[in-house]
């Protein structure tokens, strides 16, 4: 299972032993000594001229950046995409304009709640962010392994993964919390049921689907939009852990996805998945049932069904993670022309979160990191900043407009207006169908899972809601049980029978 590890230092070692470099400073001043610090005497104390001490302990102290306020603890690796199939008549994204057209990913898995250096196995949704290197600029498609999330409302996103952190005063996990705020939000039940059936621990990344989860819109060459969805199938097979299996792996091997992915990679069997679409018009989105921007809800296949689109693999394992996986900035608003955005609220807050986080965690200029680096030229009037390394455009005018350069915005790449459905502003209160929280979770019950994905299902409910403690404890249980009930009578009964809770439906 090491053994990958031990190879890489060891081809390191054959592929440099013939060159001898010295050791200098950052600046580049060679090193005469590493062992030992500059002292007045053999016993000390330590001179201060000894720059090759400070600078070796300044910048030690500086290693750590701030982690993701989410998905901190993840894998990334480099692959290709491959257009498999014909899709130019959705959209008039070059990268799609004809079967066998190729660009580079970058794929980082992750899971959600956690810290860096959290289990890989913990029950959380496992993210699936996949940046593709296109000649018109980055896409970035920064899904997750669940097709629906637990909110509909970009507001609600603080303080619903407040609930997934550490409590204020016990710095524990708190199962509590979590109830707590998934029985007052019962738009959460959807995902719940993903989350808490074996899905919510897949067994490594490369056994999982990926979801682009929101519905974005394609437009094509006549500037008509399309809405859609985007499915990752897995080739691997989807496959699953217990909560038992999941459990003992935490302390066995808590980065056992990560090495189950580098290993793979390692050792040529590389990962893939199957790009698929559901498209919907803008004239069946009026007649659908719920809301198609919901998050919490699926489109069913059988009235729109998958369409092939390419296969993405992974080949290549990052060599220095820190570079190209910590520093990887994934951002849902970075589109391309032929793809964009829809009404959905939650991608609309995301929008704004992705850059700002990036600004924050890696500074003002994170597109010039190499890993975020487009592949395409990028011409604008953005200067200056904290690690401005791009060279600041030279001797360019910094305005708009000028009479030096020949930059400009091409209205060939407007996209068609959006219709929207008022032009009132105000707090709106949801419509009955959007607040039908109990349909699809009940149909994902009923007709989805067989019988042991069932009593898997409920078993790890019970784990989980049998840890909610304290004084509002039957209350957060019964407020949940009615959310089950009203999705299923006997799932509701069946968590109610394992909590031994008197449970009324
Ligand atoms: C990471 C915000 C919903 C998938 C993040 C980060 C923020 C964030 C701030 C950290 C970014 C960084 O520091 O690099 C939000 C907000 C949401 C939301 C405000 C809702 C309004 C979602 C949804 C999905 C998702 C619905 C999936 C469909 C991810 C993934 C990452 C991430 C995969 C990690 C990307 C990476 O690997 O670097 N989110 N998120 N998020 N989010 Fe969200």
């Amino acid at each position: 299972m090491y053994f990958i590890q031990l190879n890489q230092m060891f081809n390191f070692w054959k592929a440099t032993i013939m060159t001898k470099k010295k050791l200098t400073t950052a600046s580049g001043r060679p090193y005469s000594e590493k062992q030992d610090s500059m002292t007045a005497g053999p016993r000390g104390p330590i001179l201060l001229q000894d720059y090759y001490l400070h600078e070796q302990m300044a910048h030690f102290n500086r290693e750590r950046i701030p982690e993701r306020v989410v998905h901190a603890n993840g894998s990334g690796a480099f692959g290709t995409f491959k257009v498999t199939n014909d899709i130019s008549k959705y959209t008039r994204a070059k990268l799609f304009s004809k079967v066998g057209n190729e660009c580079k990913v970058l794929a980082r898995f992750s899971t959600v709640g956690g810290e860096k250096g959290s289990a890989d196995t913990e029950r959380d949704p496992r993210g699936f962010a996949v940046k593709f290197y296109t000649e018109d600029g980055n896409w970035d498609l920064v899904g997750n392994n669940t097709p629906v999330f637990f909110i509909k409302d970009p507001k609600k996103f603080a303080d619903f993964i407040h609930t997934q952190k550490r409590d204020p005063r016990s710095n524990m996990q708190s199962q509590t919390m979590r109830w707590d705020y998934w029985s007052l939000n019962p738009e959460s039940l959807h995902q719940l049921m993903t989350l808490f059936s074996d899905r919510g621990t897949p067994d490594g990344y490369r056994k999982m689907n990926g979801y682009g989860s929101h519905t974005f819109s394609m437009v094509n060459d006549k500037n008509e939009r399309v809405w859609v969805k985007y499915h990752f199938k897995t080739l691997q097979g989807n496959h699953t852990l217990t909560d038992q299996q999941a459990e003992e792996l935490k302390g066995k091997d808590p980065d056992y996805a990560q090495r189950d992915l580098i290993n793979a990679i390692d050792s040529g069997d590389f990962p893939k998945w199957a790009l698929k679409i559901q498209v919907m018009t803008e004239e069946q989105a009026k007649s659908f049932r719920w809301n198609p921007f919901d998050l919490t809800k699926i489109w069913p296949h059988g009235d729109y069904p998958l369409i092939d689109v390419g296969v993405m693999e992974l080949n290549k394992v990052p060599d220095n993670y820190f570079a190209e996986v910590e520093q990887a900035a994934f951002n849902p608003s970075n589109l391309i022309d032929g793809l964009d955005v829809s009404p959905d609220k939650m991608l609309q807050g995301r929008l704004l979160s992705y850059p700002d986080a990036h600004r924050y965690r890696l500074g003002a200029n994170y597109e010039q990191i190499p890993v975020n680096r487009p592949i395409c030229p990028v011409h604008n009037y953005q200067r200056d900043g904290a690690m401005t390394v791009n060279g600041n455009h030279g001797s360019a005018p910094n305005y708009h407009p000028n009479s030096f350069d020949d930059i400009e915005a091409d209205k060939s790449h407007k996209v068609p207006p959006m219709k929207l459905e008022s032009d009132i502003a105000d707090f709106y209160d949801r419509n009955e169908n959007d607040d039908d929280h109990y349909t699809q979770p009940g149909l994902l019950f009923r007709e989805v899972m067989n019988d042991q994905e069932k009593k898997n299902t409920i078993s790890n409910f019970v784990g989980a809601m049998s840890q909610i403690d304290g004084p509002k404890r039957d209350e957060i249980i019964n407020r949940q049980l009615g959310h089950f009930a009203k999705a299923d009578k006997e799932l509701a009964m069946e968590i109610a029978k394992g909590l031994k809770f008197d449970f009324k439906a």
